[in-house]
């Protein structure tokens, strides 16, 4: 089972070092504990997947392919999905707080998602990272990510 999409989450914060509050980082008031090693911290905290999810769906808006997939009103989708990869990368859990279980499977279920889809969504994706500016090992485990979850998301062969 693919990490993020199936039955382990949640997974990603095993070990609760020290912790470090939300506000003291980002200003935020939440008082969410957060792991400072975590690649949710290390790359910039909800304001970097805000960003990376703004760019991506930049990109499906014009995509001839993917728009037609997605409701007209594209605002909630993009805070659920930046709220998720936050999460996963050791982010608060905002996510499951509002959704519940990710269940990613399930919530894809409705749309048709061949090998064309997926390489859509997946160069979105990897643009919008390599416009964010990460770079090195960083780069390679997030689009790694992405590009395993894009291809697990998969439902159909055409
Ligand atoms: C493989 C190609 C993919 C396609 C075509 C696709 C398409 C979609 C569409 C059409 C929605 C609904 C958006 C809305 O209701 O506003 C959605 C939601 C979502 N997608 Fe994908 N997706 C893909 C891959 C992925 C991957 C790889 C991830 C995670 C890494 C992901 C995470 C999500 C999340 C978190 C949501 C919101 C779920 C919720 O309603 O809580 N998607 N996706």
């Amino acid at each position: 089972m693919f990490p993020g999409l199936g039955r382990e989450w949640p997974h990603v914060i095993r070990r609760r070092p020290k912790v470090v509050s939300v506000g003291r980082l980002f200003g935020s008031s939440e008082p969410s504990r957060l792991e400072p090693d975590s690649a949710f911290v290390r790359w910039g905290g909800q304001e970097f997947f805000d960003r990376l999810v703004e760019r991506f769906y930049e990109g499906v808006e014009a995509d001839p392919l993917l728009r037609p997939m997605y409701p007209e009103d594209l605002t909630e989708g993009k805070v659920h999905l930046a709220l998720f990869l936050a999460q996963y990368w050791g982010g608060p859990r905002r996510y499951e707080e509002l959704r519940g279980h990710p269940r990613l499977r399930m919530r894809h279920a409705p749309f048709v998602i061949g090998p064309n889809e997926a390489d859509a969504w997946l160069r979105h994706m990897v643009a919008s990272v390599d416009a964010s500016g990460l770079v090195g090992p960083d780069r390679e485990e997030l689009v790694g990510y992405l590009a395993m979850a894009a291809h697990s998301l998969t439902n159909s062969a055409l």
